[in-house]
């Protein structure tokens, strides 16, 4: 009998599998496919190896405005990909290594509920006080024609890619389709986007999408907004554009971007009476489902689909099972999109910031108000957005476009989760020179 039962092992899984073995418990993890999940083997971590491989070549075009003068350059698909995987290998051993120290028993193969404290995977049946689900999920198939045909490639199959397509359609305009523009584009293959809603990034502050989207335009990708997607005929995507006329293109490669879906079949969760939808597993913000004893978190409980936000779910689930209390802020939750630039977030955009009614100021600032962008971006664009209260200044959202953004934006976070006002952030000092510096003006600019 164990104490704690976590079916999946990605940044969810494992994380809370080995804080609970850490707390001295005895804990399972089961995982039918490789330690790390998505974001280890298909996701976050390959997608950054190949984004910094096309950052690099791009940037060798740029090399002469830095006084570096390069010869002939040339990018090898085969060799990135091989990057990958060993990036991959390690960090693979590195979670196999945590596990290992804090007492995690893993256990290969399949797991299916069979009641609320037991699995079973394979002939063999698993007992447990709590099972938390981490169940992750996969990329969505929407009922488009032709869309689940071998040619048509996902956030999974782009990564086995050898060579570097002349053209490629991208079907969806959100994170995932955005980082492939980048990627493509900057190693040279002609990019389209085909996203149906009006604008990108859905859910991300307007202005800072907008911004994206000029830049990413000016890059030389194409975006068709409002284009729905009808279906797809060997190489050929059918779309309904903007006027609503139908319109053909080909390319290819074609790449379906268009959202990720819970894994929740084949679990058993009818046969237990969880309560779940195809959206997802319900749960409260302990991350407690309906039967007592199951629990979960992360993308299959369709809530925050980000790798970090899976993490902390997990840890509190395992907290609040073994008598700690503890819960997660959501509103304290960052995202980055690692476009080149990048676009980093915490907080409510300002279209929320209006809908819920809340007076609020604002403060823009560009990136270059600090030196060490000047220095590090010739010629680069950037912002820093801040929206705060406008009777006590207590920072609502920060909203920034701009590379580094990603690693300052957890400051924000920060100061969202522990409901810091403009005035507290003027006695914290920001070391110079660095990017974060735009942080600190764009705070210290609301009035
Ligand atoms: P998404 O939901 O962000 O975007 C999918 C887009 O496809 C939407 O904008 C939707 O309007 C569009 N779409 C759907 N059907 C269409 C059609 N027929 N024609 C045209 N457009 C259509 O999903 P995405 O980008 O696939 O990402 C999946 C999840 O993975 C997201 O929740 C995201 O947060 C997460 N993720 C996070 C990353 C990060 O944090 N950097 C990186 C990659 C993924």
């Amino acid at each position: 009998m164990y104490d704690l039962i976590v079916i999946g092992a990605g940044p969810g899984g494992y994380e809370a599998a080995a804080h609970a073995g850490r707390m001295g418990k005895k804990v399972a993890l089961i995982e039918k496919e490789r330690l790390g999940g998505t974001c280890l083997n298909v996701g976050c971590i390959p997608a950054k190896t190949f984004l910094r491989s096309s950052k690099l070549f791009h940037e060798c075009g740029e090399a002469a405005s830095y006084g570096v003068i390069l010869g002939s350059i040339a990018f090898d698909m085969p060799a990135v990909v091989e990057r990958k995987n060993r990036v991959v290998g390690t960090l693979n051993k590195g979670v196999e290594g945590m596990l290992k120290r804090a007492g995690v028993e893993t256990i290969t193969g399949h797991a299916r509920l069979i009641s609320r404290n037991a699995v079973q995977v394979g002939a063999q049946r698993y007992e447990a006080a709590n099972i938390l689900l981490a169940t992750g999920s996969r990329p969505a198939k929407p009922p488009i024609p032709g869309l689940r045909s071998e040619g048509v490639l996902d956030s999974d199959t782009v990564f086995a890619l050898t060579r570097v397509p002349e053209k490629i359609a991208i079907i969806g305009g959100g994170i995932i389709g955005l980082e492939f523009a980048c990627f493509f584009n900057e190693v040279g293959s002609k990019v389209s986007v085909y996203e149906m809603l009006p604008e990108i990034a859905a859910g991300c502050d307007l202005e800072i999408s907008r911004r994206l989207l000029q830049i990413m335009r000016r890059a030389g990708i194409e975006f068709n907004l409002s284009a729905k997607v009808l279906g797809i005929e060997g190489d050929t995507v059918r779309y309904a554009a903007s006027d609503g006329a139908e319109s053909r293109v080909t390319a290819d490669c074609i790449l379906n971007a268009t959202g990720r879906a819970p894994v929740v079949d084949g679990l058993g969760l009818e046969e237990v009476g969880v309560d779940f939808s195809p959206k997802g597993v319900k749960t409260s913000d302990l991350g407690k489902t309906n039967v007592a004893g199951i629990w979960a978190c992360g993308d299959v409980t369709g809530r925050r689909m980000l790798a970090h936000a899976a993490t902390r779910e997990g840890i509190v689930a395992v907290n609040n099972m073994f008598g700690k209390k503890d819960r997660i802020r959501y509103l304290a939750i960052p995202s980055v999109i690692y476009t080149h630039p990048e676009v980093s977030s915490v907080g409510r955009t300002e279209e929320e910031v209006k809908a819920l009614g809340i007076e609020y100021k604002k403060s823009v600032v560009p990136m270059a108000v600090a030196g060490r962008f000047l220095v590090e971006h010739e010629g680069g664009t950037g912002m820093v957005k801040v929206l705060a209260g406008a009777r006590f200044g207590e920072i609502l959202g920060v909203h920034a476009i701009g590379d580094a953004s990603s690693e300052f934006i957890v400051a924000a976070a920060a100061m969202i989760e522990t409901e810091m006002c403009v005035s507290d952030v003027s006695e914290i000092v920001f070391p110079h020179p660095t990017v974060s510096e735009a942080l600190r003006e764009a705070i210290l600019g609301v009035h």
